[in-house]
């Protein structure tokens, strides 16, 4: 399982939203949609307000699903588990500049360990805190809410950055979009430049979730 070269527009739908007491049929439904990759909110109360899931449910998760797992670690100190995330069976995985001051140390281990990594901008963070390590990274993700919660209101502003970060990784590399991404948003961000939409609320909190996510890559056309 690997995160899909770029040059496809892919909806990832992030579990937050999901009904955590059954995640691996959750998980299940979404993959009968067609999707290839499924976002995994990794929380530890210390980086952001809120706590979710951790190692030993990623690698139970591991054992019902063949999608891409696309690990967004929430967490402080991140080279401390990464290499455990992979081996728990996170094929991607994304983590914060505020939360590292030796980013290439760690996307050049979890290169060594075959798993492709992501670097990832608050809302408030310049654009030029990467422009080093963007092109070093396989996706970039931007954040178009505060993480932490599910369902917040997308933020303009924010989603602005993503024309920058295009620039500065070309055509080969993944942008990545998180935080109140729906039918309506999911268009701005594409004409941005992003090309992997993460969104679950806009999922999740339907009833019909294959519906949800085809609206999605509608809206996208
Ligand atoms: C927030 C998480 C997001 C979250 C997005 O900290 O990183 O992945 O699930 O949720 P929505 O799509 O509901 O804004
Ligand atoms: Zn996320």
């Amino acid at each position: 399982m690997r995160l899909p070269k770029a040059g496809t527009i892919e909806i990832v739908p992030s579990i937050l939203s999901a009904d955590f007491a059954k995640l691996a049929d959750e998980i299940a439904e979404i993959e009968s949609a067609g999707v290839n990759v499924v976002h995994l909110d990794i929380m530890d109360g210390h980086f952001v307000p809120n706590i979710t899931i951790g190692l030993p449910v990623v690698a139970k998760l591991r054992k019902y699903s063949n999608l891409v797992f696309d690990c967004h670690l929430m967490i402080s100190e991140p080279e401390k588990y990464a290499e455990r995330f992979v081996e728990a069976g996170a094929n991607h995985i994304t983590f914060h500049i505020e939360a590292t001051d030796k980013p290439e140390k760690l996307i050049d281990m979890l290169h060594k360990l075959g798993c492709t990594a992501g670097i990832c901008l608050n809302p408030e963070t310049p654009v030029e805190t990467i422009e080093a390590v963007a092109p070093l990274c396989d996706m970039v993700l931007v954040m178009t809410v505060e993480p932490g919660f599910g369902a917040q209101e997308f933020m303009p502003e924010a989603a602005k950055k993503i024309v920058r970060v295009r620039e500065i990784v070309g055509p080969e590399i993944r942008v990545e979009v998180d935080g109140g991404i729906d039918a309506e948003t999911a268009p701005t961000v594409v004409s941005y430049g992003a090309d992997t939409l993460v969104a679950g609320n806009a999922i999740f909190a339907k009833t019909d979730r294959i519906a949800a996510i085809n609206a999605i890559r509608e809206a996208c056309k």
